[in-house]
């Protein structure tokens, strides 16, 4: 049940025209608007966007840690078979944290002030049943050691505020690996890691992926990071997926305006160069659900249509040559009126219509 057509079978979440509004006391604010995503057992799906597009809230929203303001208004995440969407907490909470292991982007939020470090990675096994005191224990240091904390047995008996930031942050991932999760859901798990660190913990996140075949998402803001170890990534903007590829066509083949000023405004990833173009403007927070294409205010393309029509998540052609039909790929998926036009021009249509 749930997966729509042309998903493969080993798709784990399937998440489908999911709506997310906050109340606010001058009104509602539309923080996600009809996203859709999938991501199959084993693989690497990155989110990417600029501050606000809705990367976090779409996350909590399905693992039901939306605040008391924020209400999820349409949409279905299907899990193993399940609508995460409309299980009782009850039923979520034996899924959150077993089944799904959820690094969150707020070190605070994620650990707890008072439990010392080796009894918050101890919490999960215990709680969901996962194994006896002893081994979880045993398992705990492990993790510890994995995520490259030095002398883990000190640190199991520490509090969070006795760690930098950094190993808080490792800690929070050894949380969400504790009891061997089917899907890893991390909200900048590497920001606040220098890069050998970042290194690491991105390298035992990839082995924890690949032993078990856990799916991972993962948000960051750092393409290289991206480049380097997702199979798939998602571009956000105003709560909407505006492309979703495989990493090879996001580097070689982005057919979204936003895609293009995105890469053009961090380290170029083919070249490895730095080109400082900063996007125009500011990303939007929407006090109404978007009539055209929420990006036209800030986009080098847009036509009438786009202020219009919202553009739907459509797939694009396949090159003809490689394909050799040009037909719709289910490998890339983009919504934009200009499609077609931009992916012919590619990396130039920024600097040329600039
Ligand atoms: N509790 C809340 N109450 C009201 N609005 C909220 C709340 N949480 C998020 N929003 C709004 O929802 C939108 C999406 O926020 P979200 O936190 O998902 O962004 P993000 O893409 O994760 O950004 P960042 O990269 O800064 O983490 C923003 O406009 C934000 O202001
Ligand atoms: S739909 Fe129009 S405004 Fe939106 S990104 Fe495409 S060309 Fe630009
Ligand atoms: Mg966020």
């Amino acid at each position: 049940m749930g997966l729509g057509m042309g998903l493969a079978p080993d798709t784990l979440l399937d998440v489908r025209g999911l709506e997310v509004v906050f109340a606010q006391p001058d009104g509602p604010v539309y923080a996600v608007n009809g996203a859709s995503f999938h991501v199959r057992r084993g693989e690497w799906l990155g989110i990417l966007g600029e501050s606000g597009s809705g990367k976090s809230v779409s996350l909590l929203s399905i693992l039901g840690l939306l605040g008391d303001n924020g209400r999820v208004t349409a949409g279905e995440a299907w899990f193993d078979g399940e609508d995460l969407l409309r299980l009782p907490e009850r039923h979520l909470r034996t899924i959150r944290g077993r089944r799904i292991g959820v690094v969150f982007q707020s070190v605070s939020a994620g650990l707890n002030p008072f439990l010392r470090v080796g009894a918050q990675v101890m919490e999960p096994m215990l709680q969901h049943h996962f194994c006896g005191k002893a081994e979880a224990r045993q398992r705990a240091l492990a993790l510890l050691a994995e995520m490259g904390i030095p002398d883990p047995e000190t640190r199991f008996h520490s509090f969070p505020f006795e760690l930098s930031g950094g190993m808080r942050q490792r800690v929070m991932t050894a949380v969400a690996l504790a009891c061997d999760p089917d899907l890893l859901i991390a909200d900048e798990p590497t920001t606040a890691l220098d890069t050998t660190v970042q290194v690491q913990v991105l390298r035992v996140l990839r082995d924890a992926c690949a032993r078990r075949r856990m799916a991972t998402i993962m948000v960051t803001h750092d393409i290289g990071v991206a480049a380097n170890v997702c199979d798939r990534v998602l571009v956000m903007y105003a709560g909407m997926v505006m492309e979703v590829c495989p990493i090879d066509e996001f580097i070689e083949r982005p057919a979204h305006p936003y895609t293009l000023a995105l890469r053009a405004s961090h380290l170029d990833v083919r070249h490895r160069r730095k080109p400082l173009v900063s996007i125009p403007g500011t990303a939007p927070v929407l006090r109404e659900p978007p009539r055209g294409c929420p990006f036209a205010e800030r986009c080098a393309f847009a036509a009438d249509v786009c202020r219009r029509e919202r553009p739907p998540l459509m797939p694009l052609a396949e090159p003809a040559a490689a394909a050799g039909t040009g037909a719709p790929s289910d490998r890339h998926w983009v919504a934009c009126h200009r499609a077609k036009e931009v992916v012919a021009l590619g990396d130039h249509a920024v600097v040329d219509r600039r």
